[in-house]
């Protein structure tokens, strides 16, 4: 499915959240607590904007690993990630349920948008605990149902209606816009991706919703 979307997905990505994702991507990144110097890993990187952000912050001293298993995802994301970053991230094929990396290895590790779509999603949080390091930090930025009543309805009109018939107008892939707000709808709720993120030795796991709920990062 992402094969097929890659071409659009940053036009539907500003188009469907009105650019607002840049912020919220901004916002995840900065509650990795990464400093320059850094080394961090974006999984489930899809082109590459949460990287973008991590790289900012790592600084030319940094490193940035961006890993997904989608290779038309990457491709599309590889002329901006170095552009944008000046060769400090880089983009490596990857499945997030079997990590190329070391135990111990990053002071960051991220996913943004992306553990909703692991096919095992404790199993993928295990493996983002894995490799970071002691005392370095595992941020998830995923969407999620907000918690006010109203809010939820203003929210499934949106997503039921208008994001299915944007996303396949935009990229001819209907069935992939129908999938993103079902997907959502039968997602974890917070509390169980807490208890998920400390089953896999995460401590302090802290909360913070975006957007009126709709958004939500999760840190620990
Ligand atoms: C909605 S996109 C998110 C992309 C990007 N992180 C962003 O914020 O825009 C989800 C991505 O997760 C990737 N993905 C899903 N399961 C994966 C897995 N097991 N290993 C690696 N990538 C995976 C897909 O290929 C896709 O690029």
């Amino acid at each position: 499915m992402f094969d097929a979307i890659a071409p659009r997905y940053d036009l539907l990505n500003s188009l469907l959240s009105l650019s607002l994702h840049h912020g919220w991507r901004r916002e995840a990144a900065r509650q990795t607590g990464l400093k320059a110097g850094g080394c961090a890993l974006d999984v489930c990187t899809g082109t590459g904007d949460l990287a973008v952000e991590l790289a900012r912050l790592a600084g030319e001293r940094g490193r940035v690993w961006a890993t997904d298993f989608s290779l038309p995802m990457l491709q599309h994301g590889e002329d901006k990630l170095a552009a944008r970053t000046g060769g400090v991230a880089k983009m490596a094929l990857a499945d997030t349920l079997a990590l190329p990396f070391a135990a111990d290895t990053f002071d960051a590790v991220s996913v943004g948008f992306g553990i909703r779509n692991v096919a095992d999603v404790e199993a993928g949080i295990q493996e983002m605990a894995r490799v970071a390091r002691p005392g370095g930090r595992v941020v998830l930025l995923e969407f999620n149902r907000p918690l006010n009543p109203f809010i939820a309805r203003l929210y499934d009109f949106y997503s039921f209606r208008v994001m299915p018939f944007v996303g396949g107008l935009v990229s001819g892939r209907r069935e992939a816009y129908e999938y993103l707000p079902s997907s959502v709808k039968a997602f974890h709720s917070r509390e169980e991706l807490t208890a998920m993120m400390e089953r896999a030795g995460l401590e302090d796991v802290r909360v913070t919703d975006l957007i009126l709920g709709t958004v939500v990062i999760h840190q620990g």
